[in-house]
């Protein structure tokens, strides 16, 4: 018998909720039932215009066709295959068809399920490539404060949100960080990338005085950082941390979990901004979100320092039982032909100046204290209530809801990132209904 999927379940308490205010939500459930391209339905029936693709992942939209019978077809056809040590031709297909998009510089895929084990795997093959090198003493880590790199130990000893840390314990040694490049004083109302700033890069040369280059094995830095609420790379500053990283022989990890298949309007952020990165991490768009997927992207360099000792033998002790598999491995190969067929990425490069300006249009709004945007980004950030952080910006998010619109918060920032077949029209509703949402809140 079919599962109703239709009904609310009649208990909410067994399912502790990720990243949630968990009795709040359970007071007051917003659930969603169904989705098609731009929209949710929610279980009292109604349309929800999708702000956030879902949690910046389902560039393509909601329930493709393609994509949906690429996965239908392929768990009738090899639902499984073992990842070690025995391959399907689907996840090599695969490789090839995201190094046709990648950055020239990039040769190799290594497959996740997730941001957060891409994250942490490309800072383990960067030790290990070091170590493989007879670099051994390259074991330190930075990151960025504000970074956010998914949720493993990995992750947040590299990130720099605070609440993702301080409860569990004392993460990583060996990890420091980059100031972040938040500068609202400076950057105010900045229509896409700020001017000032990338001088900030230069504390890598204090860093790395400080410790010795010698113990630096990578740098890794989201080229715009989402979750922490859209911080933007000032002009120059990503290429001044590759200036430096390559000058001292540390690799450079671009996390581009959220900026990957074409978020700017670009396949990647590298390309977006002419950086080439030792690494990369993507995950979320590279199924639109359908089937959980991550990946590591390699230079020849990287990769080919293991490809050493007798042949028989493993070369990187790592990986999950369900990298490559063979229903994710189709969703993308899906995916990826939708984004090419109906000219997504460009879509997204054509939109992304009328999306600035609406989002702009929300200057002098109730509340609103700075406006970002770079692609199809935007952040919108509110003055917080005093001594009640985040309460407003948490209010917003449910007051849109039950008008219709998916938006995302983080601190008292709005971030929103619509599927990239967003039209324009649903551009102006998403941001005339955020206005009206704003001006009527306490
Ligand atoms: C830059 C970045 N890295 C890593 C992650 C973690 O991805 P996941 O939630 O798939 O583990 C995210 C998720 O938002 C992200 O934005």
């Amino acid at each position: 018998m079919a599962l109703d999927r239709n009904v609310s379940p009649n208990d909410l308490n067994a399912f502790w909720m990720p990243f949630t205010a968990n009795r709040q939500f359970k007071k007051a459930p917003r659930m969603l039932v169904s989705a098609r391209d731009m929209h949710y339905t929610s279980a009292d029936g109604r349309q929800i215009l999708d702000g956030t693709a879902g949690l910046w992942c389902c560039n393509a939209g909601h329930c493709r066709p393609k994509i949906t019978q690429a996965i239908q077809q392929q768990a009738g056809e090899l639902d499984y295959a073992p990842a070690f040590q025995i391959g399907h031709p689907l996840a090599f297909e695969l490789a090839n068809r995201i190094l046709d998009i990648a950055p020239d510089n990039m040769a190799h895929v290594f497959y996740t399920n997730s941001g957060s084990e891409a994250v942490d795997t490309a800072l383990k093959i960067a030790l290990a490539y070091h170590r493989a090198r007879g670099d051994g003493t390259r074991t330190r880590l930075i990151g960025r404060e504000r970074g956010y790199h998914g949720v493993g130990f990995g992750g947040i000893s590299v990130g720099g949100i605070v609440n993702n840390r301080r409860f569990f314990g004392s993460l990583l040694a060996g990890v420091d960080h980059l100031p972040h490049t938040h500068l609202p004083d400076r950057n105010g109302y900045v229509k896409g990338q700020p001017e000032h700033g990338a001088d900030l890069a230069d504390e890598l040369e204090r860093i790395v005085a400080l410790h010795g280059a010698d113990t630096i094995a990578a740098v890794i830095v989201e080229p715009v950082a989402g979750s922490t609420g859209v911080i933007l790379p000032p002009k120059g500053y990503l290429q001044r941390l590759r200036e430096i990283t390559r000058k001292h022989g540390i690799l450079l990890i671009f996390d581009e979990v959220i900026t990957g298949f074409g978020r700017l309007g670009a396949p990647f952020a590298a390309q977006y901004f002419g950086v080439q990165p030792d690494l990369i991490t993507c995950a979320k768009g590279l199924t639109s979100g359908v089937i959980p997927m991550g990946a590591v992207l390699a230079t020849a360099e990287v990769h080919d320092a293991f490809m050493t000792g007798p042949e028989h033998m493993i070369e990187l002790f790592h990986g999950y039982t369900y990298s490559g598999s063979p229903i994710a491995s189709a969703a993308a190969i899906a995916t990826l032909e939708t984004y090419r067929e109906e000219g997504l990425f460009e879509r997204c490069a054509e939109i992304a100046p009328y999306w600035q300006e609406a989002l702009h249009s929300l200057r002098g709004t109730r509340h609103v204290i700075d406006i970002r945007n770079l692609g199809l980004i935007g952040a919108v950030e509110l003055e917080p209530i005093a001594g009640e952080p985040t309460k407003r910006a948490f209010s917003a998010f449910v007051k849109a809801f039950e008008k219709g619109i998916l938006i995302r918060t983080t601190g008292d920032i709005i971030a929103l990132s619509p599927p990239l077949i967003i039209e324009r029209d649903q551009v102006d509703h998403l941001i005339g209904t955020l206005k009206e949402v704003l001006e009527a809140l306490d």
